[in-house]
């Protein structure tokens, strides 16, 4: 989960009982130089992370997200060289991602919402003489970025269990690599179902967010577990720079603020500009206004704790952040989601 919520102590903790970590790579450079209090590039701060989320129990791998462009080919390099199990890579279509090294042991994984989406990822890496390690399909109750238009969210065809057949056909067509679905996945029962439906695996993000383990700040923690499911909407207009629809807590300051018009513009983070005609990474809408685009950067970095008392917060979820009543450790959750522990009843 982007932004500093899913940092080394989360992904490690994910890992140290069994599962599957992910370290995020959004404004790690920013992140880790705060917390070491020494000057940190993308490719060291990235480096630094895996290191530290790396444990001898389960695996870790980080989500490096396509529209962070500046960034991209630094944050893929140094997850290979630091010997990430996996890099999983959405909000884009990775297309270019096995070209941009040699990945030796690290596992490629794309994200995509669609078989189509799949295909043309496919068909690119067949190209450069790779085969997805695994696909990530992700339905429309995920929290972040999402891969749909705005009326194509609550489409039945759109629906995970849906979109799934003709993913794991494409799949099985391009060499039968697993398929992890995401979005909206809760409890064990919800696991079982999606793997008899055909799944290999499932990601998770909303059940971690508000972890001990998570590094959310204590107010979007507070603010998950107090969340109904009325507080849970998709942000478009105002919405997310990146031009894909975003799912976030209604009450967040900085969404609020966009809303009233409140705030000025101001980039001091770039992370998700894009090169103008010169090759300058110049590019943000809301870099010239915040009514149609909030400042993602300085939104999530803020909820994440960097820059919090100068920055209002956004706070990002998925459709099921409204069951979550308390904070609880990773291992909690881990033993309720491999079926040790029964979930509670009114889950
Ligand atoms: C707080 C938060 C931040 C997220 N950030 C990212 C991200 O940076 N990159 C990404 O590909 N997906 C991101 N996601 C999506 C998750 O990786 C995951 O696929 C999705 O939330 C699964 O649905 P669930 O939250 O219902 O479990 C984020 C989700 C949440 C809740
Ligand atoms: S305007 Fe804000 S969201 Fe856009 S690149 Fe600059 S800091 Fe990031």
């Amino acid at each position: 989960m982007g932004v500093g919520v899913s940092l080394h102590p989360l992904a490690r903790a994910v890992a140290n009982e069994g599962g599957v970590g992910i370290v995020s790579s959004a404004c790690l450079d920013r992140l880790v130089s705060k917390r070491t209090g020494k000057k940190h590039n993308t490719y060291e701060a990235t480096y630094e992370e895996i290191s530290l989320a790396k444990t001898s129990q389960g695996f870790v791998g980080i989500n490096i997200m396509v529209a962070l462009v500046r960034d991209y080919e630094n944050s893929v390099r140094a997850s290979i060289d630091a010997g990430a199990d996996f890099i999983i890579s959405g909000a884009g279509l990775p297309l270019g991602l096995p070209a941009i090294q040699p990945p030796k042991d690290t596992a490629l994984i794309p994200i995509v919402s669609s078989a189509r989406a799949l295909e043309l990822i496919c068909k690119k890496w067949e190209r450069l003489g790779y085969r997805p390690d695994a696909v990530v399909l992700e339905g429309p109750l995920a929290g972040g970025h999402l891969g749909f238009k705005m009326d194509q969210i609550d489409l039945e065809s759109n629906k995970l269990e849906n979109l799934l057949p003709p993913v794991k056909d494409m799949a099985i067509k391009y060499g039968d690599f697993p398929v992890i679905v995401a979005g909206g996945i809760y409890t064990h029962a919800d696991i079982v179902r999606f793997i008899r439906m055909g799944a290999n695996g499932v990601q998770m993000g909303t059940r971690f967010l508000a972890t001990e383990e998570s590094s959310a700040t204590p107010l979007y923690k507070k603010a998950v577990v107090e969340a109904t499911e009325e507080d849970i909407v998709v942000a478009d207009k105002p919405g997310s720079p990146c031009g894909l629809p975003f799912r976030v807590i209604k009450q967040s300051p900085m969404y609020q603020s966009s809303l009233r018009k409140l705030r000025a513009p101001k980039c001091d983070k770039g992370y998700v500009l894009l090169k103008d005609s010169e090759g300058k990474f110049t590019r943000c809408p809301a870099k010239e206004s915040n009514e149609n685009h909030f400042c993602i950067c300085n939104g999530l970095l803020s909820s994440a704790g960097y820059n919090s008392e100068k920055e209002e917060s956004l706070y990002t979820v998925g459709t099921n952040a409204s069951r979550i009543d308390k904070i609880v450790s990773v291992k909690t959750v881990m033993d309720e989601l491999t079926g040790k522990t029964a979930v509670p009843s009114a889950l």
